[in-house]
């Protein structure tokens, strides 16, 4: 019987063991990690297709970042952020989203003085302190992708478009656009004092936050999670009739190239996402195959960002595909098949001086980009053998004595079982032969 001893530290009252992992984050293991380099690979050819440049920004930001841009009174910034006050006294967050801290490295690298729009993505983990829970981490992976300098509706369209693009790509199904338009500042001034003097009334019936909410920022009650406001909700003036005619205008344009491209969505009144900077066009899109965690992506434009953060007057519009969710999904539709090839050689030895020549070959082999392999733990030619199968191997060569001795061996494609004699010393033609996949 195996006993693993669980060695268990104090940190800060609460007892950790070392060999668990903190709560609502994930290890990404060999065999796991090779569906995200996929999906990631997919990601990227779709973003070139619509002409999106990379962008890496820290995994840190200064806190004011979040609290102006995302919004004081949002449920990231008041509930789920990692901050903390570094060795300078200055307060750090982890990045909850992608959105803020682009536009941050938008102003700050000048990239908006040449054409515009400006079409950015980023790919990288995330992290809120949430309640754990299928789908719902407190580290997690977003692919985004922003479009600045331009309040043109097609390029909503196409901040639509680009993500279904990726799930179609993966050979994701029963997915659903949610589309709502939430105004600009001026329509929404009006549609807040309807909101209050509806939910006014309802106070004692909404929970703590919505309470606190409610005279300061009133939207952030139609997406509160708690269930008991949800039916508070229902009747809730909707927002659609408060749009100025600008805004209208807008918004039945995104519908009108929506249409004209085959894009199906859903009208959806009530969907306001759970950030300040939002302006106009909203979108989420749903998976059937999730559950309470559903959001497989949102986004939408947010015109007032890039000044908000110090930048000049700026349009922009953008997604996020939460990435673990999008993997979640495409499992449970049974959506991943991945074939990996494996090595192109495997290389037996029998130890000693034959050991010595399998590691010159694999150590030039290898210099050339081809996968080999050899033993480690002096194991039979048999266990050897077994191995190569194991990792699926394209070739094995067996370097005996006799072999070495002789400046000749014998290479077996494991595939179609045809052998061929090979110079132990010819590594031209060893490497042309196994370079080739042998399937
Ligand atoms: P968001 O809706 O908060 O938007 O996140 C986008 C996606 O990230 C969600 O739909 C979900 O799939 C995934 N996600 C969010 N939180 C978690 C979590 N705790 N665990 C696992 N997955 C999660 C944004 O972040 C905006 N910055 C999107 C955007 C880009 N808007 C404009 N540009």
């Amino acid at each position: 019987m195996v006993t693993i001893i669980t060695r268990l530290f104090n940190t800060g009252g609460s007892k950790v063991a070392l060999t668990s992992r903190p709560r609502g984050t994930n290890d990404i293991i060999p065999g796991e990690i090779e569906l995200w380099l996929d999906l990631e690979q997919k990601i990227r050819t779709v973003c070139h297709a619509y002409g999106y440049k990379e962008l890496r920004t820290p995994m840190f930001e200064h806190t004011e970042l979040f609290q102006r841009g995302i919004g004081d009174t949002t449920d990231i910034v008041e509930k789920e952020m990692y901050t903390f006050i570094d060795r300078g006294q200055r307060s750090i967050t982890l990045r909850p989203e992608g959105t803020a801290p682009l536009v941050r490295a938008y102003i700050e690298n000048n990239l908006g003085s040449g054409a515009l729009p400006v079409k950015l993505f980023y790919y990288g983990p995330m992290f809120r302190y949430e309640r754990p829970q299928a789908g719902r981490y407190r580290q997690f992976t977003q692919f985004g992708c922003e479009a600045l300098g331009s309040a043109d509706p097609l390029l909503d369209v196409e901040t639509i478009a680009l993500p279904l693009e990726i799930y179609q790509a993966c050979g994701l199904s029963g997915f659903e656009v949610q589309l709502n338009s939430i105004g600009c500042p001026e329509c929404r001034a009006t549609y807040r004092e309807a909101l209050i003097v509806y939910f006014e009334p309802l106070e004692d019936k909404v929970c703590g936050s919505c309470q606190g909410r409610l005279h300061r920022n009133p939207l952030r009650l139609l997406d509160c999670k708690v269930e008991a406001c949800q039916a508070n909700i229902l009747d809730a003036p909707n927002i659609i009739e408060y749009l100025c005619l600008d805004c209208a205008d807008h918004f039945s344009q995104v519908r009108t190239y929506l249409d004209q491209l085959n894009i199906p969505y859903t009208l959806n009144p009530r969907l306001v996402r759970g950030f300040d900077y939002y302006t106009r066009t909203v979108f989420e899109v749903t998976s059937s195959e999730l559950g309470s965690q559903n959001a497989i992506g949102g986004g939408g434009r947010y015109d007032g960002l890039v000044e908000e953060v110090g930048g000049k007057p700026t349009p922009a519009v953008g997604y996020a595909v939460g990435v673990d969710r999008l993997l979640l999904a495409l499992k449970s539709q049974n959506k991943i098949h991945l074939s990996l090839p494996g090595p192109n050689l495997y290389v037996v030895h029998f130890g000693g001086d034959t050991k010595l020549k399998a590691a010159q070959i694999a150590h030039i082999l290898r210099g050339r980009g081809l996968w080999i392999e050899l033993d480690h733990s002096d194991r039979s030619v048999k266990a050897q053998m077994k191995a190569a199968n194991k990792l699926d191997s394209q070739y094995v060569l067996v370097i005996g004595e006799e072999e070495l001795a002789n400046n000749q061996a014998v290479l077996r494609n494991m595939k179609n079982r045809q052998e061929q004699p090979v110079a132990l010393d010819d590594l031209e033609t060893l490497t042309k032969n196994v370079g080739v996949c042998g399937k």
